[in-house]
């Protein structure tokens, strides 16, 4: 057929490669024509299987045998390996001689460290490693890392650029896709433990008999791939869906409904993780209505999972227009206070700065302040703010920067990374959760380069201290394959990418500056809408004396929520880096920047930077064109050239909006000539 023949066609030009529509993501199958590894398995569970089948598929030309085996088979109990600092997940691989064989080992205290190793051996051999001389050993420094899906039971996804839901609710819990089990592949390559499946602007009926069977279907195909399932609650489910009166957190039937609906729950789904909760924020019910605190609310649900082993993740996004001050100061105003309250198996859940998600934000100023509770750290990977799916912003360096960030709690060096992964407070339970970028897409997240952002988180939630750029490498190798060409670009383009869109959406911590509701594309004008907070206007303040909000004393006085060191710093412009200097201050348009220019020569240049490292990057993925495969390639292509649009309509949109504020001019010659 006519259509067949041109794919092929296009397929055998030369220097071209097939075609890949980039669902395979970082697993790649290795090599065909290589031989595959000989695995043997010591043990018999399903989860060594899927280990040893892994290995089967993309091991090649192992120089020795692989041996899959826990720790404490009798096989390996002469070897005196030091596994006991491995802890339940890690992983040990390295060369051994098991049963008078030498072998190339690879073993953990459980079944899922072992399939860890695993994944670890073909990610070392993807991106370089010699096999021969292979010796890994590495233990998550964090607990709960955390898919965080926003998908609703209609198949929609809050924030999701990538189709449709991948859970298929109406043909489960039968038809178990087997598109599951990949993403299960996917997830457990990274690490990634743990899932909540459904929207935290939850429906009540995620909690009904049927979808409670419809989320013990899907925790039956992760379960082996070491994933556990877990549920957005919606507060007042008790009244929606047990018609009780009442959903306040101290009424003993509203626990005792808690009680029952978990005990439900596990009996389907024995190992359910437990709860993520979305209370009195945006609309969402809570305890606060009926004048009870988030600890109460919290540790209500905790008592009803705590028998089973679960836990409850609490979010600390809330903000409401009874105190309009300024909302990056309301989660710190409400949580602090309640240190101490909470029951041991609550986390509170904290996005990355005190607003939503910014391109660029200040750490949360909870990090560090709240010692007595474990803090788990909300990032989000669908890019709500930069661009949805089409814009090329890789994350990493975005995660790392708020990973880096030091909350000087406990003098210098608490990063928030300590903070979450519990080293400097002490705590054993300890998270990360990741908003999903997953859908329905063939390439699951609406784009090559976005798949990145899946990758990195689910390696930093793992270690917090892995470096971005070697993050970025890892999966360029795992994704484009070893041509140093095609995986030094796809990492310099990936590395300049998250700054250029904070240049050309708005520089030196401008925030919340887009458009209304779609939050896609600039609107810094917008003024009309309902509550004071959800205008672009409140949080830039720009007028003709200058810009920025004032976070100091002399304004809303969020520095202090941060430690003295960090709150001495960010309260004097000259001190505060200048990447957040209108996050914390109001300034003249004529403010002197370091680098000799005012504020406003300084944001032209700024804006103008943005869209030429767009331009930037469209020039090197050019450059290899004849080394990627032609799907990837045009994809790519064409969503650079929106981006490039679309950082010009941001850049010229923001720009002639200040000038309107401001009576200042473009400088001489300032935008780059196109
Ligand atoms: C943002 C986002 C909402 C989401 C909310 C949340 O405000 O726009 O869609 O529900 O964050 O994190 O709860």
């Amino acid at each position: 057929c006519l259509l067949a023949g041109s794919v092929l066609a296009i397929g055998a030009l030369p220097g071209t490669a097939l075609a890949n529509d980039g669902y395979d993501l970082w697993l790649a199958p290795a090599d065909k024509g290589a031989a595959a590894a000989e695995v043997t398995v010591i043990g018999d569970s399903q989860t060594l299987q899927l280990a040893a089948a892994e290995l089967r598929r993309d091991l090649t030309a192992a120089p020795l045998p692989v041996v899959l085996a826990r720790a404490d088979a009798p096989e390996l109990a002469a070897l005196g390996l030091p596994t006991a600092m491995l802890g339940a997940e890690g992983y040990l691989v390295c060369a051994a001689t098991v049963a008078g064989r030498p072998s190339l080992l690879v073993t953990g205290n459980s079944d899922t460290g072992v399939l860890y190793g695993a994944f670890a051996a073909i990610r070392a051999q993807k991106t370089g490693g010699d096999l021969a001389k292979l010796d890994l050993t590495s233990t998550p420094k964090v607990r709960l890392r955390v898919l965080n899906h926003w998908d609703n039971l209609d198949g929609s996804v809050e924030r999701g650029y990538a189709g449709q839901s991948l859970w298929d609710w109406w043909t489960l819990p039968d038809f178990k896709d087997p598109r599951y089990t990949d993403y299960a592949r996917a997830n457990a390559a990274l690490g990634i433990n743990g899932t909540v499946l459904n929207n935290v602007n939850a429906s009540p009926d995620t909690l009904s008999a049927a979808y409670i069977a419809k989320a013990a279907a899907l925790a039956d195909v992760l379960r082996p791939w070491g994933i556990k399932v877990y549920l957005s609650a919606r507060f007042s489910a008790p009244i929606e869906l047990g018609g009780l009166k009442t959903a306040d957190p101290l009424d003993p039937q509203v626990q005792a409904w808690w009680k029952a609906k978990s005990d439900e729950i596990y009996r389907a789904i024995p190992d359910f993780g437990g709860f993520l909760v979305k209370a009195n924020s945006e609309g969402q019910p809570g305890p606060r209505d009926y004048h009870r605190t988030h600890a109460e609310g919290a540790n209500m649900l905790a008592a009803a999972v705590a028998p089973h082993g679960g836990v409850v993740m609490w979010r600390a996004f809330v903000y409401a227009e009874t105190d309009p001050d300024d909302r990056a100061k309301q989660a710190y105003s409400e949580f602090k206070p309640l240190d101490g309250k909470f029951a041991d198996n609550v986390l509170v859940q904290v996005k990355n700065g005190a607003i939503d998600f910014q391109p660029r934000e200040p750490f949360h100023p909870l990090f560090g302040a709240m010692p007595k509770t474990p803090m788990m750290l909300e990032l989000q990977i669908t890019k709500e703010y930069l661009g949805f799916a089409t814009h090329l912003a890789y994350l990493g360096p975005l995660f790392e920067e708020v990973l880096e960030a030091d909350t000087r709690a406990k003098g210098k060096g608490s990063t928030v990374a300590k903070v979450v992964d519990g080293a400097l407070e002490g705590h054993d339970l300890t998270g990360m959760a990741g908003v999903a970028n997953i859908g329905r897409d063939r390439d699951w997240s609406g784009s090559t380069f976005n798949q990145a952002n899946w990758y990195a988180f689910g390696r930093l939630a793992w270690d917090p201290t892995l470096s971005a750029e070697a993050l970025a490498r890892e999966w360029a190798r795992q994704t484009f394959g070893d041509d140093p060409r095609v995986v030094d670009t796809a990492v310099s383009m990936m590395m300049e990418s998250r700054e250029a869109v904070v240049d050309y959406t708005g520089p030196f911590g401008l925030a919340h500056l887009m458009d209304t509701g779609h939050h896609y594309g600039p609107g810094p004008w917008v003024n009309d809408l309902a509550r004071p907070e959800w205008n672009p206007i409140y949080y830039h303040k720009a007028d003709r004396s200058g810009i920025g909000f004032d976070r100091t004393r002399t304004g809303s006085n969020a520095v202090a929520q941060y430690a003295p060191p960090v709150a001495r710093m960010l309260a004097d412009p000259r001190t505060t880096p200048e990447t957040e200097l209108l996050w914390f201050h109001h300034l003249a348009w004529d403010w002197k920047m370091k680098s000799g220019r005012t504020l406003w020569q300084e944001m032209v240049v700024r804006y103008d930077r943005g869209v030429a490292t767009v331009a930037h990057m469209q020039r090197q993925w050019d450059g290899v064109k004849d080394k990627v495969d032609a799907e990837r390639w045009s994809k790519t292509a064409t969503y650079l050239a929106i981006q490039h649009n679309e950082a010009r309509w941001w850049r010229d949109a923001s720009l002639v909006y200040w000038m309107s504020v401001n009576g200042l001019s473009l400088p001489e010659g300032s935008l780059a000539p196109e």
